[in-house]
């Protein structure tokens, strides 16, 4: 969703705030703004419709020096992209400024509130209202920002992380948060806020973790925290070390961020395996908190995700399922919380999201705990919401991902619940020592092989030339590798803007064949030893009603007569082939996306971190 940056010190805010601004633009991209202040608190806002290079340009042509400041990515949720609309909002004599990520969902009432006091609006957006509405309050009673801040917002209903500057307070900036994330940090020059880690890298890897329904301020060289009463709670607050380094979320020499996350993946999968594979070959799971006698307990295991962690979760399903022979109830995490299901308290819910932020995703984990049912989460962002509040944390190690459609965190997300499930199986007895050992080998083995598709990617480049032009696309395959081709799908149509489906292909003669017709693309996964003669039967089935068949099959497989291209990957254990399958499936997105000259780090439409319904 939005971005939110922050910046009060000795050092000129507005490239700070921007250099910020370009690293949470894949939260958002459809305008962007800043704020910025001098100490005789004169300020100057200036935004731009589009891109942040856009309001770079017209800063360019500005002279302004502050030493505070906010700034935001707009997303929009509440009015239409455009200047107008585009962050930050302030009252009509600029007293209070702020910028903010969430929606207000009861900012109609609040809105005729303020037309009743006499108050103007020259925007369509929920944040305008809330700014004026702490402006009013900080009139009125002729109190502080913190408590004009909470007058407002224990008015307000929905979910925010606001920054704000208040014209009497030139050198602090103010937050609030609710529902969206918000991170504070103290650096040698200054402090700063933002929506997320990579914004304030460069100058800190020290942050606190906003908590919801708290607020603070950020001063040059202090920060404080308050509760909900006012009360200063900064000594309760404890400091996060990011063991991410400065430079992993630049692009260096890379044409996107994607294609170097994708380049990056055995890198990560190696850190991730690192993270729980000991010194003796063991798995440790136990130094997160999940001991043998509580896993030996389980009846079964929930997993709630959504987008692509959900396919993460489709391909444990089998991997538990198989190796542990644990049930699993795998559910989209925005559907389950409509559901009056009754959870079985004697199960664990894994939670898997990169962001750790998604709402939808943080619900179901709410409800799994309202059920009295223990939480696993495995996020990639240390501190996120999602795992502040699980009960275990098995974290991924892809470093920063800042492309929209993930890769190098789904592919970790498979890792860490590889991992899991073999070490599940051993705490079952489902597996002996030798298999157990011999397995967590082939999983050490998984990123020498990405590297070596990584390397050979010269028929997948060839391929995207003839999808460009392509309307529509059939992803097929069974087992883990109907999993697959949900996330093949999911990558192909987010960023090249195909119509491309997914099928579990037994499901193909019960409707979906009737569009199939000469120029219909698909993509047949057969890489499943048991299943691969079924699908390779349902790809001739397409083929002979003209369907133009791409078969991604393992070396040695004979898919010539069935398939019309062909895509090879080595052959390795079924259990774990869903990590190698996926890899040509996003460098084919990746290079039909960027042939049709689109931005595969941003997709229309698309935001990095879901933090609204
Ligand atoms: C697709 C993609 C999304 C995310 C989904 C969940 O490429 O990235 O489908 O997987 O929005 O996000 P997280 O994992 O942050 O909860």
């Amino acid at each position: 969703m939005c971005g939110i940056v922050g910046y009060v010190g000795k050092e000129d805010a507005t490239p700070i705030l921007l250099h910020g601004l370009q690293k949470l633009e894949y939260r958002g991209y459809d305008s962007a703004g800043i704020a910025v202040r001098n100490h005789d608190s004169d300020s100057l806002v200036v935004k731009a419709e589009g891109k942040i290079s856009n309001l770079i340009q017209k800063l360019n042509q500005m002279d302004f020096h502050s030493t505070s400041g906010i700034g935001h990515s707009r997303w929009s949720t509440h009015g239409k992209p455009s200047e107008t609309n585009a962050h930050p909002h302030h009252s009509d004599d600029f007293n209070v400024i702020g910028v903010h990520n969430g929606i207000i969902e009861n900012y109609q009432e609040l809105k005729e509130k303020l037309i009743r006091k006499k108050y103007n609006f020259y925007s369509e957006t929920d944040t305008e209202i809330i700014i004026k509405l702490i402006d009013y309050y900080y009139k009125k009673y002729k109190i502080g920002p913190i408590d004009a801040i909470n007058k407002a917002l224990v008015r307000a209903r929905g979910s925010y992380a606001l920054a704000i500057m208040f014209k009497d307070y030139p050198d602090q900036v103010w937050f609030a948060k609710n529902g969206s994330p918000l991170i504070v940090a103290k650096g040698e020059n200054g402090c700063y806020l933002a929506s997320d880690v990579p914004a304030i890298l460069k100058y800190t890897n020290k942050v606190y973790y906003v908590s919801d329904l708290e607020c603070g301020v950020i001063k040059e060289n202090d920060v404080r925290f308050y509760d909900l009463n006012g009360d200063d709670i900064t000594e309760s607050k404890k400091i996060t070390v990011i063991d991410w380094n400065s430079d992993a979320a630049d692009l260096g020499n890379w044409p996107h961020y994607m294609l170097k996350e994708i380049n990056e993946q055995p890198k990560a999968i190696r850190d991730t395996i690192n993270a729980y594979v000991k010194e003796d070959g063991k798995l440790d799971f136990k130094s997160i908190g999940l001991t043998q006698e509580y896993l030996n307990k389980l009846d079964e295991i929930y997993i709630f995700a959504c987008g692509s962690a959900y396919h993460a979760g489709l391909v444990a399903q089998y991997a538990i399922e198989d190796l542990a022979g644990v049930n699993v109830r795998l559910e989209l995490a925005s559907e389950f919380k409509y559901r009056n299901y009754k959870m079985n308290r004697n199960s664990l819910a894994i939670v898997i999201s990169q962001s750790g932020e998604t709402k939808d995703t943080y619900e179901a984990m709410l409800k799994a705990k309202e059920n009295g049912v223990k939480t696993l989460a495995i996020c990639n962002v240390k501190g996120s919401t999602i795992s502040r509040s699980a009960d275990f944390n098995a974290y991924t190690y892809a470093g920063p991902e800042i492309a929209v459609a993930t890769t190098k965190a789904y592919s970790c997300q498979l890792i860490v619940l590889y991992l899991f499930a073999l070490f599940l199986a051993r705490t079952n007895y489902k597996l002996d020592k030798d298999e157990y050992y011999n397995l967590i080998n082939v999983v050490k083995q998984i990123p020498n092989k990405v590297e070596e598709i990584l390397n050979n990617q010269t028929s997948v480049q060839r391929l995207a030339s003839r999808f460009v032009n392509k309307r529509d696309v059939f992803f097929i395959g069974r087992g883990i590798d109907y999993a697959v081709c949900m996330e093949g799908a999911l990558k192909l149509k987010e960023i090249t803007y195909i119509n491309s489906n997914a099928y579990a292909a037994g499901e193909l003669k019960h409707g979906t064949i009737s569009l199939i017709e000469s120029g219909v693309a698909i993509i047949g996964v057969a890489t499943q030893p048991e299943l691969i003669e079924k699908t390779v039967s349902n790809m001739v089935e397409v083929k002979s009603r003209d369907g133009s068949v791409v078969a991604l099959t393992i070396e040695g497989n004979d898919v010539e007569k069935a398939s019309k291209y062909q895509l090879y990957i080595p052959s390795f254990n079924p259990h774990f082939m869903a990590s190698l399958a996926i890899i040509p499936l996003q460098l084919l997105s990746y290079y039909v996306s960027v042939s049709k000259g689109i931005d595969p780090d941003k997709p229309k439409n698309l935001a990095k971190s879901v933090t609204v319904e």
